[in-house]
């Protein structure tokens, strides 16, 4: 399956936001609106944003005991989402509560299951009582979420061979962590991969923010990627 980019859109304001959108209109399909522009300008912004025409992934992170996730899920459903986040950690109730209402509301809505951020290693994990590796804490949550009836999963890029092969293959990863080759720091991301290895590895998509919204120029970093996306896809063709 060819890996997709999607932009995370961690600016502050819309302002911030609106030239990157406009440069990247009709290249880039798919956007991220995330806690801070979420929290900042809401559901109208999310309708502004697919009103462009870009495909939205509403990153919440929702974690919550099962019934106010389900709600949340039901006063989300009838936004223009195609992709939105919930914590596997909430556990296989929740995860089934938020499908039920999922399916009431948004049928094509795909519920992500966030396995363990990719900010988080197996020491940041043992600080919170976690004390398995964060590779098998990924395989084991990915399993719950699937056999609580999820059929996509955020994930490290570096944990997507190990999902894949434990996976059903219709489950769709998407992958944040994602540094370009020429990056000297990953800022907070331990866990990370440059996007032609994530798709290589089997991404279905790629989630990239700052490396794109810090360059001196957003919109050529957001082409450049895409490109590279392009190029691993023709060699996974060819080999
Ligand atoms: O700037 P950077 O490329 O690190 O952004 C990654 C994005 O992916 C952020 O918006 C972050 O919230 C999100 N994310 C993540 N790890 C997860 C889930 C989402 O980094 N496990």
């Amino acid at each position: 399956m060819p890996c997709d980019l999607i932009l995370a859109l961690d600016v502050p304001t819309r302002e911030a936001a609106a030239p990157i959108l406009r440069q990247l209109r009709g290249q880039l399909r798919w956007v991220k609106i995330g806690l801070q522009m979420f929290t900042a300008y809401g559901p109208d912004y999310v309708r502004e944003v697919a009103g462009l025409g870009f495909n939205i992934f509403l990153d919440l992170k929702l974690h919550d005991i099962p019934n106010t996730v389900a709600k949340a899920v039901e006063s989300l459903g009838p936004l223009p989402i195609q992709m939105l986040t919930l914590h596997t950690a909430g556990g296989g109730e929740m995860m089934r509560a938020a499908k039920a209402a999922q399916q009431k509301t948004n049928p094509n809505l795909l519920l992500l299951g966030v396995t363990v951020l990719t900010s988080m290693d197996s020491a940041g994990l043992n600080e919170i009582g976690v004390t398995a590796q964060s590779a098998d804490q990924v395989a084991r949550l990915g399993k719950l979420a699937a056999d609580s009836g999820l059929r996509g999963l955020v994930c490290s890029p570096l944990e997507v061979r190990l999902l894949r092969a434990k996976l059903p293959a219709e489950v769709q990863l998407v992958t944040p962590g994602i540094r370009l080759a020429s990056e000297a720091g990953s800022d907070d991301q331990k866990r990370v991969m440059t996007p032609a290895d994530a798709a290589r590895a089997g991404s279905t998509y790629i989630v990239v923010g700052r490396p794109i919204l810090q360059a001196a120029d957003p919109a050529a970093a957001a082409r450049m990627i895409l490109a590279e996306l392009a190029s691993s896809k023709a060699e996974g063709l060819k080999g």
